[in-house]
């Protein structure tokens, strides 16, 4: 069963390499842009982060792909054949890693540090009131991130709300009483665009957003301007809708706005190719693999 792998921007040999280590015979084929037809034919898999375009309608055999990370969004193209079976990874070192960075974010502007940071600048000692135990985070997504993401928080105290479509929490008053919001949701199109003009005015004024899911849940401009105009105290936004963000895009200079690569956390090679593996036997077997998403709703 060959595999095909779409893993760019991250190096695909990396994967090569960690899936050989576990199983050395499992056939792969490294994608590069000029590959013949011929050698698509036979592909009936792929490991990947995203398909260029064109490339899924050119793979005539393809039974599955499995998604190297959490979100599935830039491997479900429409030319994907509706018994191609999608999986991803499900790694709870991840999601740890995630917590970790919102913690690490929500505690950074709850507790102030940028404005002692300019203060020192001025070497200016003066104390500003403390507010994080009573700070709410909501948190929008209670999957596994979500819910990783929700427990970090509050084992350091603070009050968190989870936000899903079941939650019986409407998503105003969520985004209302947060202090803090942190987009966990997976990227659907009813998810795209969610953080806009309408929704980030019902953040009260002074709160604070951060990102760790996808860049397209955030209509950029809209949060500068909220963001510029005052309404927000400002972002941490590990993901932005063009990855890498250009040096020339105005995300970069917002006071308030901290910009991050894509660091939140990763999987490693290891733990995706042994997921893999795990399901390449599976498929072997006649067996499904695991933790395969939901097509028709995107996670
Ligand atoms: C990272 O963004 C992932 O989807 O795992």
């Amino acid at each position: 069963m060959k595999t095909l792998l779409l893993t760019h921007p991250l190096p695909a040999k990396m994967f090569a390499d960690a899936v050989h280590g576990i199983e050395p015979k499992l056939p792969l084929l490294e994608y590069r842009p000029g590959l013949a037809d011929t050698e698509l034919a036979d592909v009936e898999a792929v490991l990947g982060w995203r398909f260029p375009e064109g490339v899924a309608a050119r793979l005539p055999r393809l039974r599955w792909v499995c998604a190297v990370g959490a979100g599935v969004d830039k491997l479900l193209v429409p030319e994907l054949p509706p018994p191609v079976r999608v999986s991803r990874i499900v790694d709870a070192e991840q999601a740890d890693g995630i917590a970790q960075f919102v913690v690490l974010m929500a505690l950074r502007h709850a507790r102030k540090l940028p404005v002692y940071e300019a203060q020192q600048r001025k070497r200016q000692w003066t104390r500003q009131a403390i507010g994080a135990l009573r700070c709410h985070v909501g948190v929008l997504g209670t999957g596994a991130m979500g819910s990783s993401v929700a427990r970090m928080l509050q084992a350091v105290g603070f009050q968190v709300t989870g936000y899903s479509r079941h939650s019986g929490q409407s998503l105003p008053s969520v985004l209302g009483g947060s202090d803090i919001v942190v987009c966990a949701l997976p990227l659907t199109p009813q998810t795209q665009g969610l953080l806009d003009a309408k929704t980030l005015a019902l953040m009260p004024r002074g709160s604070y957003l951060i990102n760790i899911a996808r860049g397209a849940h955030v209509v950029e401009p809209d949060l500068i301007d909220a963001v510029r105009s005052g309404h927000l105290a400002g972002a941490a936004l590990d993901v932005q809708q063009h990855e890498p963000l250009p040096a020339d895009d105005p995300l970069w200079d917002v006071p308030g706005i901290t910009i991050t690569p894509h660091i939140a956390a990763q999987s490693s090679p290891h733990t995706i190719a042994l997921q893999f593996v795990q399901g390449w036997r599976c498929l072997q077997r006649g067996e499904a693999p695991h933790n395969l998403v939901d097509r028709a709703r995107g996670y």
